[in-house]
């Protein structure tokens, strides 16, 4: 069984979905649509009565809410929904949420037990910037933190912001798919892109395909590639 995205046409590039329980790592430059994938996903969570949980430093609830609001599919009414929690990991609210999981006081430990306490299925981490918030050395702890969460019974989109696409990081080798999205000039006029870079169990191309925006969210054009 596989998980609608439910991002219109991106299914198609991976064999009508996601692996369930499993870590995917999203990664691109800033504006390219990594957070609108991940609202997306947990759009059809919820819409699936999924537990889900959007765990992020950047935005509070609202912003967030705000910022998706211009879409129509259908995220504030999910995010209203008691079947999405939300979590902001350096409001006093959220620390005193997530302190009360986990015996170490360390991250990891603490958000792989929300996250199983919760019976969270699907999750979304925007973004590993956090991180830096919690480890004091992450190339050395975040090895630890992507193997915790590939254990529970959740499937976490984990936003890796890199504007460079050739710097691969940990994150990508651990994770069980990577998924790269695209914002490149191309003759005087920005071109956007998703790129499916690697997915463990599935039959993937690699190439890119052409993505829009408009009030409906995100949407893929399979049979569209992008040359670059
Ligand atoms: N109707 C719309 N409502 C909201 N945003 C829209 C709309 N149409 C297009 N957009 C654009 O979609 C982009 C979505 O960016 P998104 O927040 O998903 O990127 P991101 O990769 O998460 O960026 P960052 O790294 O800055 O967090 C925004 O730059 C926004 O301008
Ligand atoms: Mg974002």
């Amino acid at each position: 069984m596989r998980l609608a995205s439910g991002v219109p046409g991106f299914d198609e590039l991976v064999e009508g979905g996601l692996l369930p329980n499993r870590l995917y790592v999203v990664s691109g430059p800033p504006g390219s649509g990594k957070t609108t994938f991940s609202s997306m996903f947990i759009t059809q969570g919820a819409k699936e009565g999924d537990t889900c949980l959007y765990v992020t430093m950047h935005e509070t609830k609202s912003e967030l809410s705000q910022d998706m609001a211009g879409f129509e599919f259908g995220f504030d009414r999910a995010m209203q929904s008691n079947t999405v929690q939300f979590l902001n990991l350096v409001t006093e609210s959220g620390k005193r949420t997530i302190s009360q999981f986990g015996s170490d006081g360390g991250l990891t430990n603490r958000l792989v037990a929300y996250i199983e306490a919760n019976d969270i299925d699907r999750a979304v981490i925007d973004s590993t910037m956090l991180l830096q918030h919690f480890f004091t050395d992450v190339s050395e702890e975040i090895t630890g933190f992507l193997s915790a969460l590939k254990q529970t019974d959740a499937t976490i989109v984990l936003i890796s912001e890199m504007t460079d696409p050739s710097a691969y990081s940990d994150e990508h080798y651990l994770a069980h798919g990577v998924i790269f999205f695209h914002n490149f000039l191309d003759s005087g006029s920005m071109t956007r892109g998703v790129q499916v870079i690697k997915m463990r169990g599935t039959a993937i191309d690699c190439d890119i395909r052409e993505i829009e925006f408009s009030e409906q969210g995100l949407r893929v054009f399979p049979d569209s590639k992008v040359q670059t």
